[in-house]
C-alpha cells in the first residue's frame, strides 16, 4: 500500500506542478547532493550538531550519505544482492583498537527492499502554512502533524525558490516538534539545516570502496536499521519513528514494568532522547563508543543523582573539543 503512494507521489512530485491552496508543492527531482546539519537540541547541556552530506540518485536506485564531514560514509545500492545493500565504512573502537576502519553491510529482504535515502521528507500530506523571512529572503513553510497515541508531531520545511514563486525550491530548513499530550510538554525536537543544494551528482560517487570486507552491524538485530541508515529516522514523518519502535525491545530485554501510563511516556520520551543521543556521539567516531544499557530510559537528573555528578554527556563534550 504504502509503496504504491510512494510512487504515485513520485510521478506527480516530477511534474512540480500539485498546487495545494494555490501553491506548488516543492519538488526536490530525481537526482540532487545536499550538505546538512542536523540538531538534537535538548542532548547534553548545549545539544548536539552533526554534520552530514548527501547524493541522491532515484533513477539509479541509489544514495550516498555521509556523516561528520565522510568519517561515516554510507551507502545504500538497491541494484545489490537481491533486495538491495547498504554499505557503511566508519571507524570503530574496541577493547583491542581505536578507531579502526571497518565496513559493515545490511542487506535488504523481500519485506524491506533496500532504496535510496532522501535527505528531504516526502511532501505528502504537507500544507501550505505561510510565508517567513529566512535570513533575508521570503521562505515558504509547509507544515503537516502527526498523531499516535499521546504524541502529536509537528514537521516543519522551510523552502525558498531563488527564481520566483514557480520556480524549483530549494530546501532550507526542516523542524520536527513533538507534544506529549498526556504530560504537556514538548520534550522532542530536532531540526536540520540544508546548504549547498544543487540538482547534480557525480557517479562515481555512489561507488563503495572496493577490497574491503563487510561484515555484519554489531548486535542487537533490531537497532541495525537505525545504524546502516541513521538520517531515515529523522526525515520520516511516520507517527511511529523506527527509534520508537525500539522502546518495546527495550522494556523487554530490561523487564520494565511502569507505574502508570504517564510515567510509561515519560520514560519513553527519555528512551528516545538517549537513543538519538548515543547513536549521532557514536558517529562522531570518538574515541570510544556508548551503548544503549539499562539506563537509556532515565533522566539527565536521575543520572546525575546515581552517578554523583559524572553525567556521561559531559564526557562526551570533553572528548570532542
Ligand atoms: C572535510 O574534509 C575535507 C577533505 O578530506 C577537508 O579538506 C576539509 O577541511 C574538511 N572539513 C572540515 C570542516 O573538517
Ligand atoms: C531498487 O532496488 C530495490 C532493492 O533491490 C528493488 O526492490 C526495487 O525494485 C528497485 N527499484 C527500481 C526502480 O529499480
Amino acid at each position: 500500500m504504502w509503496r504504491l503512494l510512494a510512487g504515485f507521489v513520485l510521478l506527480l512530485c516530477a511534474a512540480d506542478a500539485t498546487p495545494v491552496g494555490g501553491r506548488t508543492v516543492p519538488c526536490f527531482g530525481k537526482m540532487y547532493h545536499v550538505k546538512g546539519e542536523l540538531s538534537l537540541p535538548f542532548s547534553g547541556d548545549s545539544g548536539i550538531k552533526e554534520p552530514f552530506e548527501v547524493w541522491y540518485d532515484l533513477e539509479g536506485n541509489r544514495s550516498r550519505i555521509d556523516y561528520h564531514n565522510g568519517t561515516v560514509r554510507t551507502f545504500l545500492i538497491g541494484k545489490d544482492s537481491d533486495y538491495g545493500v547498504i554499505y557503511q565504512i566508519t571507524p570503530v573502537t574496541t577493547e583491542t583498537e581505536i578507531q579502526a576502519v571497518k565496513c559493515f553491510q545490511l542487506k535488504g529482504t523481500k519485506e524491506d527492499p533496500i532504496r535510496p535515502q532522501s535527505a528531504l521528507p516526502d511532501l505528502q500530506g504537507f500544507e501550505f502554512e505561510k510565508m517567513e523571512d529566512c535570513a533575508g529572503v521570503q521562505c515558504e513553510v509547509w507544515k503537516k502533524v502527526t498523531q499516535a497515541g499521546h504524541k502529536k508531531n509537528t514537521y516543519r520545511l522551510w523552502v525558498k525558490r531563488p527564481e520566483g514563486s514557480d520556480s524549483p525550491a530549494v530546501p532550507y530548513h526542516f523542524e520536527m516538534e513533538g507534544f506529549n499530550t498526556l504530560l504537556e510538554s514538548h520534550k522532542d525536537k530536532y531540526m536540520i539545516d540544508y546548504s549547498d543544494f544543487s540538482s547534480q551528482t557525480e557517479s562515481d560517487i555512489f561507488t563503495p570502496p572496493g577490497a574491503m570486507t563487510c561484515h555484519e552491524f554489531p548486535d542487537p538485530p533490531e537497532e541495525h536499521q537505525i545504524l546502516a541508515n541513521p538520517l531515515q529516522d529523522y526525515v520520516s514523518t511516520s507517527p511511529v519513528s523506527h527509534a520508537h519502535r525500539l522502546f518495546g525491545p527495550f522494556k523487554e530485554k530490561f523487564q520494565r514494568k511502569y507505574e502508570s501510563e504517564k510515567e510509561h511516556e515519560e520514560r519513553e520520551s527519555y528512551f528516545l532522547h538517549t537513543f538519538r543521543h548515543v547513536h549521532s556521539t557514536n558517529r562522531a567516531g570518538l574515541t570510544y563508543s556508548l551503548g544503549i544499557n539499562h539506563f537509556a530510559d532515565r533522566s539527565e537528573a536521575e543520572m546525575a543523582r546515581m552517578t554523583g555528578g559524572l553525567i556521561i554527556p559531559d564526557q562526551i563534550k570533553d572528548d570532542t573539543k
